[in-house]
């Protein structure tokens, strides 16, 4: 595995490769990796020839007052990780060299971005967006890999590679979970004993609407205060608890057959702010 910190000199490397005919997989991340981390990586080990990895903690899709001091950082244990998942290339740029000087182009994907976590994280995506499109530039690759774990970010990706034209197979992957239900995400370790205790009821709200919807119920009224009515016990706050369709993000009022909706929530345990959501399709 090789390790590259700087944009030109992986950009060269990866038109290297592409040049002898090899189909390039990427999984973007930005590190502190778990399993969700490493089934990317893994099924992105059998979609190509080569396996790119980058690690980048991105300024731009954190608010002044989140995490990004304190974003959890393990490096060392990521590239032993990673070169047991068979990654052949590990990106770890500094914020120059993503963002160089002066810089001043940003990617908009303006309604998708708008609705969920845009709603209580503005300019969030629009910073996703913008790294994500500077990686595919600098990385070139044909099928990138993003979790179901980031719904509304997958869906903006999507969009984005649509509109920009970019040549990229953007795959996505099954919501990685512990024995418990709780998503696995990189924010878990800032979870108390007891914090990870009461996250747990997120993917339970979920679970409890999803027995709902095979039940018959149809009406997102009923579906997502069933959902509330589970996370309030234990959750510190809810931002969202939404019934979307799947592909416009736009909330719906019922679920209709052969439509897939997606039922996604963000909410607080103590000052960790966890999202999840499941796909519901009938
Ligand atoms: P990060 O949170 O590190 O996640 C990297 C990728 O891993 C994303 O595609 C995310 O959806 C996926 N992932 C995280 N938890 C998962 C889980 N439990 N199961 C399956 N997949 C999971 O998402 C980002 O980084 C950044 O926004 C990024 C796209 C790298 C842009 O900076």
């Amino acid at each position: 595995m090789r390790t590259l910190f700087d944009a030109d000199a992986m950009q060269r490397a990866c038109a290297e490769l592409r040049g002898q005919g090899r189909r390039i997989a990427f999984v973007p991340t930005m590190g502190a990796l778990h399993e969700g981390h490493l089934s990317l990586l893994r099924e992105g080990r059998r979609r190509g020839d080569v396996l790119v990895l980058s690690i980048f903690v991105n300024p731009t899709q954190f608010a002044p007052s989140e995490d990004l001091a304190r974003y959890p950082r393990a490096e060392a244990r990521d590239l032993e990780q990673a070169r047991a998942c068979g990654v052949d290339l590990a990106f770890l740029p500094s914020a120059a060299a993503m963002y160089p000087p002066g810089a001043q182009t940003f990617v908009e994907v303006r309604e998708l971005g708008a609705v969920l976590c845009g709603k209580s994280r503005p300019g969030h995506f629009i910073g996703v967006a913008t790294v994500v499109a500077k990686l595919f530039q600098v990385v070139g690759p044909q099928a990138a890999l993003f979790g179901e774990k980031d719904f509304q970010q997958l869906a903006i990706i999507r969009r984005m590679v649509r509109d920009l034209h970019f040549p990229v197979e953007v795959v996505g992957m099954p919501i990685v979970r512990d024995p418990d239900g709780l998503a696995l995400s990189s924010r878990n370790a800032y979870l108390s004993c007891e914090e990870r205790q009461r996250a747990v009821a997120i993917s339970r709200g979920l679970a409890a609407a999803r027995a709902l919807c095979a039940s018959g119920e149809r009406e997102a009224g009923r579906i997502v205060a069933a959902t509330r009515a589970v996370l309030e016990r234990d959750v510190t706050k809810i931002d969202y608890v939404e019934l979307c369709d799947a592909e416009s993000l736009g909330a719906i009022p019922r679920l209709e057959p052969g439509r897939p909706a997606v039922l996604a929530v963000a909410a607080f345990v103590g000052s960790t702010r966890l999202i999840d959501n499941t796909v519901i399709l009938f």
